[in-house]
C-alpha cells in the first residue's frame, strides 16, 4: 500500500471534487481520501465458490472514500451517486436498510466491534463515497467499497490491519451483514492487487501470487452492454446452490473430493446418468474451467498471450452453453471483439446476466475494437456500449493531497 502522487492518479480529478463536496456537507476538510479499485476476472469463471483457481485483475477505476473522524459518537455515510445520508449513533444497533450503504455500514460495524474488543471506545466518523466505477456492471463495486472502507477506517482508527484482515472484514460485511452468498475472489482481487499483474488465487486454500502481464504489448478492454438484470442476485444464488447439489451427488463416486474443483472428468462422465441435466451442465463447466484456468496460467507464464486469450473465449462459450449466465448482448460483444485482428480473447466478466465483457488485445488494436463493436452493437440493439481500456492497477491506496 503506497501513497500515490496526484498526477499519476486518474481518479484525482474526482478526488478534488469529492473533497469539495465533503467540505460543503461537513464544513471541514476530509482527513484522508482513499482510492479502491474495481476488478475484472479473466479466467476461473464461477470457480471461487467451487474451490477452484481464479485470475482477476484490479483496474484503474474505482471507488473514492473521503473520511473524517468525529468525537461525538455519531457516524454519517453518503455518496455522490445516491440521494440521502445515513446518520446514526455508533453505539445503537446499525441501521441496516437494504440500500447500498449496508456495505460500508457492515464494514464499519465490524471494525467498531474490533475497537471495542481492544478496549477502545468508539468515536465516530463521516464517510463520503464517490469515484468512477459503474455500479452493477460486474466490476465488483461492492468489494471495491468494502475493501476501501476497511482500509481507510483501519488507518484512521490505527487498527494496523493486514491485507488478509481487510479481506476478512469485507467478506464479513458482504456475507454476514448484507447477506450476499458471494465467493472470496472479489475482495482478494481488490485487496491483493499489484500494478501490471493478474492475481492467481487458489480458492481451495486461499493461496495467491501475482502473474505479470506485459503491458508493453497487451491492453485490457472492458465493453459495457449497459444491461442490468434485477434478478441477477437470485440467479447467482441459484448457480451456487446447483453446484453444491451437483457436488453432493459426485462426491459419492469420488469420496476424497472436498469441493467441486476436485472432481475429475472421468467421475463426471460416470455420474452423468445420476445428475439432472442442468446440474450435469453446471458441473461440466466447473470441471472444464478448472483445467482451462491452469492451462491459461501456463500459457501466460510461457509468454503465449494468444493461448491465454483462446482460453478466455472458450470460457465464455461454456458460460453461455453450460452455465447459462450469458445474455445475447454479451454474446454479441464477445463474437464481435474476437473477430477484430489483434484481439486475443474475450468473455463476460463477473457473474453474468448482463454487465461487461473483458477483452485481452494487442496494443494498437483498441481503436478498431471500439469502432467494430460499437457499430455492430448499436446497429442491432439501438444503443452504444461503453468501451474503455484499463491498466491493471494496484490495490487500495491513500491519495496524496
Ligand atoms: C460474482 C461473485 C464472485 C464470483 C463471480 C463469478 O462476481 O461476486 O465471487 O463468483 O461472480 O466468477
Amino acid at each position: 500500500m503506497g501513497t500515490a502522487s496526484p498526477r499519476d492518479e486518474p481518479a484525482f480529478a474526482s478526488a478534488t471534487s469529492l473533497a469539495e463536496e465533503f467540505r460543503r456537507r461537513h464544513g471541514a476538510e476530509p482527513e484522508s481520501i482513499w482510492f479502491s479499485p474495481g476488478r475484472v476476472n479473466t479466467m476461473g469463471a464461477h470457480l471461487d465458490y467451487n474451490g477452484g483457481p481464479v485470475m482477476p485483475c484490479a483496474i484503474d477505476r474505482g471507488t473514492l472514500v473521503a473520511l473524517r473522524r468525529r468525537a461525538d459518537g455519531r457516524a454519517t455515510i453518503a455518496s455522490t451517486s445516491f440521494e440521502g445520508e445515513l446518520s446514526f449513533e455508533v453505539r445503537a444497533p446499525p441501521p441496516r436498510g437494504g440500500r447500498w450503504s449496508d456495505y460500508p455500514l457492515g464494514v464499519l460495524h465490524a471494525l467498531l466491534a474490533r475497537l471495542r474488543s481492544e478496549g477502545r471506545g468508539p468515536s465516530g466518523v463521516d464517510l463520503l463515497y464517490g469515484g468512477d466505477l459503474p455500479i452493477g456492471a460486474g466490476l465488483s463495486s461492492s468489494a471495491s467499497i468494502c475493501v476501501g472502507t476497511a482500509r481507510a477506517l483501519s488507518e484512521a482508527f490505527e487498527l494496523e490491519s493486514s491485507d488478509l484482515q481487510i479481506v476478512e472484514a469485507a467478506l464479513l460485511a458482504e456475507r454476514g451483514f448484507v447477506g450476499v452468498r458471494c465467493g472470496i475472489m472479489d475482495p482478494y482481487a481488490v485487496a491483493m492487487a499489484r500494478p501490471g499483474a493478474l492475481l492467481w488465487l487458489d480458492c481451495k486454500d486461499a493461496s495467491w501470487t501475482s502473474v505479470p502481464l506485459d503491458l508493453e504489448s497487451v491492453s485490457i478492454a472492458v465493453l459495457d452492454t449497459h444491461v442490468r438484470r434485477e434478478l441477477a442476485q437470485v440467479a447467482f444464488n441459484e448457480r451456487v446452490q446447483q453446484c453444491s447439489a451437483a457436488f453432493e451427488v459426485l462426491r459419492t463416486l469420488q469420496p476424497a473430493a472436498t469441493c467441486l474443483r476436485d472432481i475429475e472428468r472421468a467421475t463426471l462422465e460416470r455420474a452423468r446418468a445420476l445428475l439432472e441435466p442442468p446440474l450435469a451442465s453446471r458441473a461440466a463447466h466447473v470441471v472444464e474451467e478448472v483445467a482451462r484456468t491452469f492451462e491459461a496460467r501456463d500459457a501466460l507464464l510461457a509468454g503465449d498471450v494468444a493461448g491465454f486469450g483462446a482460453r478466455m473465449t472458450a470460457a465464455h462459450a461454456s458460460l453461455r452453453a453450460n452455465f447459462e449466465v450469458s445474455v445475447r448482448e454479451l454474446d454479441l460483444l464477445v463474437e464481435c471483439a474476437t473477430s477484430v485482428p489483434g484481439v486475443h480473447g474475450a468473455r463476460l466478466t463477473g457473474a453474468g446476466f448482463g454487465g461487461c465483457v473483458v477483452a485481452l488485445l494487442a496494443r494498437g488494436a483498441e481503436q478498431e475494437l471500439r469502432e467494430a463493436c460499437g457499430a455492430a452493437f448499436s446497429g442491432l440493439h439501438g444503443w452504444r456500449p461503453s468501451i474503455e481500456v484499463y491498466r491493471p492497477g494496484g490495490g487500495p491506496r491513500r491519495l496524496a493531497r
